[in-house]
């Protein structure tokens, strides 16, 4: 049994990880400063597992208040996942980016350095490959940032880097996730952003509940199957769970895992997965490509199954059903 602090912790994937946390026995503090989540996710993170986590309100920038927190708490070990994560706004106010989630761990190793805390766990992402030259992308990959946001990540991960390179007794590791969708089969927590959301199901969850107009498929004329871009979709019960072996797999120094299921779905087939799995229709128009996308993205995932001894079991019909059991109540 471990004392893990999720930064972000009442976000989307920080919300579910504590779940996974708490059912394989550990003990989870959430801090958040409710940006993009509620305080409520408390209770219902508790109504699932029995014992609602402990909360702090503060801001991840604020190295003292992380640090009274990891030596008051006895924190074992951080996962991160607090920051700011549209693209789109990242284009338009890198400050932001950089000062949330930059200056975010800048605070955190800080914090962590000062109390001797060594284990940390960082919420990266697939964009950290850019356009990848080869499918599936595996690790060894190049890195190459895109955007403002991608350009935060990888500078999260550099540090880790060096940090580790710098000091003996570090174990800093880097998950990549590929596409999050999907929420906790309870249907009582699930991806609930403030304001517009920008990714594929919450923007489709949008449409069938009839808070927007059809869903706009970006671009139908990729060099894919059905013309439609395609992504590694894996259900956030799935990553949470990566996060779970990550922490129970201890190593040494820097280590980067990408988590995803290695199979690609289209626009198009997760459109009709949606309607297959749950019965309701998807209203849905032709769009052109949205700038910055790219055709494909599949993950390589034997590094994960091999030091992690984990991989992603749920199937696209799964993400689909519970994604929308948490809409439908919410
Ligand atoms: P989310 O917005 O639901 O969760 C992030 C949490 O961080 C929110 O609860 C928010 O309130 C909190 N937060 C933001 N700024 C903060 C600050 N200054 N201090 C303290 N807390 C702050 O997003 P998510 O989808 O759960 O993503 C979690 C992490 O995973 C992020 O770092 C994101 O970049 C990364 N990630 C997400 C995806 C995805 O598609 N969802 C993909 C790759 C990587
Ligand atoms: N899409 C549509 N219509 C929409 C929204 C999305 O057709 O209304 C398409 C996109 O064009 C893309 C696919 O659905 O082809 C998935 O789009 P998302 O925005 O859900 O996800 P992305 O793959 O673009 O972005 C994700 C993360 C980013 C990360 C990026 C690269 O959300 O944080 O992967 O790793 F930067």
């Amino acid at each position: 049994m471990a004392r893990i602090l999720l930064t972000g912790g009442t976000g989307f994937i920080g919300s579910h990880t504590a779940v996974a946390l708490a059912e394989a026995g550990h003990v989870p503090v959430l801090l958040d400063n409710f940006a993009n989540s509620e305080p409520s996710v408390v209770e219902a993170v508790g109504a699932i597992t029995g014992a609602s986590p402990t909360l702090v309100e503060a801001d991840i920038r604020d190295r003292d208040t992380l640090a009274a927190v990891l030596r008051d708490h006895k924190i074992d070990a951080v996962v991160h996942f607090a920051g700011l994560k549209a693209v789109a706004q990242s284009v338009a106010d890198p400050v932001a980016y950089w000062d949330v989630n930059v200056g975010g761990m800048i605070a955190l190793l800080g914090a962590m350095r000062e109390t001797g805390c060594r284990r940390l766990i960082f919420s990266s992402s697939a964009t950290v490959y850019g356009e990848p030259a080869a499918l599936p992308v595996d690790e060894t990959a190049p890195t190459g940032a895109i955007n403002p946001y991608g350009a935060t990540k990888l500078a999260c991960e550099q540090l880790m880097e060096n940090l580790a390179a710098s000091e003996a007794g570090w174990d800093l590791v880097a998950l990549r996730y590929f596409n999050p969708v999907g929420a906790h089969p309870s249907g009582s927590i699930g991806e609930a952003p403030r304001g517009s959301p920008n990714n594929l199901m919450p923007i489709l969850l949008e449409t069938v509940t009839g808070r927007r107009g059809p869903l706009s498929i970006f671009g139908d004329d990729y060099d894919t199957p059905d013309g439609t871009a395609v992504r590694d979709y894996i259900h956030v019960m799935d990553l949470a769970e990566g996060h779970v072996a990550a922490l129970e797999a201890p190593g040494e120094g820097f280590r980067a895992f990408n988590l995803g299921t290695g199979r690609g779905t289209s626009v198009l087939e997760l459109v009709r997965a949606f309607e297959q799995a749950t019965g309701v229709p998807v209203p849905r128009e032709k769009a052109p490509r949205r700038p910055g996308d790219v055709p494909v993205l599949e993950a390589a995932v034997g590094k994960a199954e091999r030091e992690l001894g984990w991989r992603a079991t749920r199937s696209i019909a799964e993400m689909c059903r519970d994604a929308w059991r948490f809409a439908s109540r919410n």
